[in-house]
């Protein structure tokens, strides 16, 4: 039977398939595992099963024991790993593409609303039981008829296009290379960022975390957008320059920020916290239970598939 780390604690039922089908070794304790550890723990393991906060970099997977041939990502973002690294020691890197998409879509979309309708100082006046309605009172921006600008037109932004489509948003987007008419859907293609960001109402980052996306949005970029910019990011920090964004929330250049992912994870800079047009969610994408579900059954046939037939449909490098 071969051996299988899992670095993080799954649902039940999934680690019960895993349990008949390897020899697993488990997290029990579902700790945040040392790059050490891992390295320690897969030493007699033919894969690992390994989720976003496990930092799989060039020194971890050139310690890796040579049994190790296949790593499998609880994520469909892989930013974690370094692929190239992985590919110079014939090491198969996997992601759990299309599962996630209707649920991270959902949670752009909250992202979006969240922030655009002030979602936060309304709770906050909520529970402080002392407001009134009033008819400018924590009005916010309306969706329907602004346009919403889509960063990165693969499969999740795609599903947050069809949501905003749906409350009457006009749809604008850049990618690497413009999509067919078919996939497109009538949204509106920009060749550059800045000819997107300075068009639009609100910007959703969907696009994956690479050296060329890296700080994106940044002190330059920034500038391209309008006075009063609402901006939401689903996908990976590492897309924002934190510095850049503070100093243009503190300049008053933008309505609202919607958070769900952060430059180094579980902290949170600081300074978001500061301002109360922030509205942040503690990266909760993917988080319902049929998704879950559906991701670790993924990473699970993903290395089935590579154990079988030594080949794998998601693998990534
Ligand atoms: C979640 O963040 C993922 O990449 O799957």
């Amino acid at each position: 039977m071969k051996k299988v780390l899992i670095t993080r604690k799954l649902l039940k039922s999934n680690e019960e398939r895993i349990a008949k089908i390897w020899k697993p070794i488990f997290n029990t304790k579902d700790e945040i595992y040392s790059q050490n550890k891992i390295i320690e723990l897969s030493k007699d393991c033919d894969g690992i099963l390994t989720s976003i906060l496990d930092k799989i970099d060039e020194n971890t997977i050139n310690k890796l024991s040579d049994k190790v041939r296949v790593i499998s990502n609880f994520a469909v973002g892989f930013g974690n790993i370094d692929l190239k690294a992985a590919s110079k020691r014939n090491i198969v890197v996997t992601n759990t593409p299309d599962v996630l998409t209707d649920a991270t879509a959902d949670i752009a979309m909250l992202l979006i609303l969240g922030a655009s309708r002030r979602v936060v100082e309304g709770i906050k006046w909520a529970k402080n039981k002392n407001w009134k309605w009033s008819v400018d009172f924590l009005i916010g921006k309306q969706l329907s008829g602004s346009k919403l600008g889509i960063l990165g037109m693969g499969r999740i932004g795609r599903a947050v296009a069809k949501r905003a489509k749906a409350f009457g948003m006009e749809i604008h987007y850049h990618n690497r290379s413009r999509l067919n008419q078919e996939l497109e859907a009538g949204a509106i293609y920009h060749n550059n960022i800045q000819s997107l960001f300075s068009v639009i109402d609100v910007l959703s980052i969907n696009c994956p975390a690479t050296k060329e996306t890296e700080k994106i949005i940044n002190k330059k970029t920034l500038n391209f957008f309008s006075k009063g910019v609402v901006i939401t990011n689903s996908a990976r920090g590492d897309m924002i320059d934190d510095d850049a964004m503070l100093e243009a929330l503190k300049d008053k250049k933008i309505f609202a920020l919607g958070l769900d992912v952060y430059n180094g994870e579980p902290n949170i800079h600081p300074g978001y916290l500061e301002h109360s047009n922030v509205f942040i969610l503690p990266h909760l994408g993917s988080a319902t239970e049929k998704t879950r579900y559906d991701m670790a059954n993924l990473a699970i046939d993903n290395i089935d598939e590579f154990f079988k037939t030594g080949k794998c449909t998601n693998k990534v490098n």
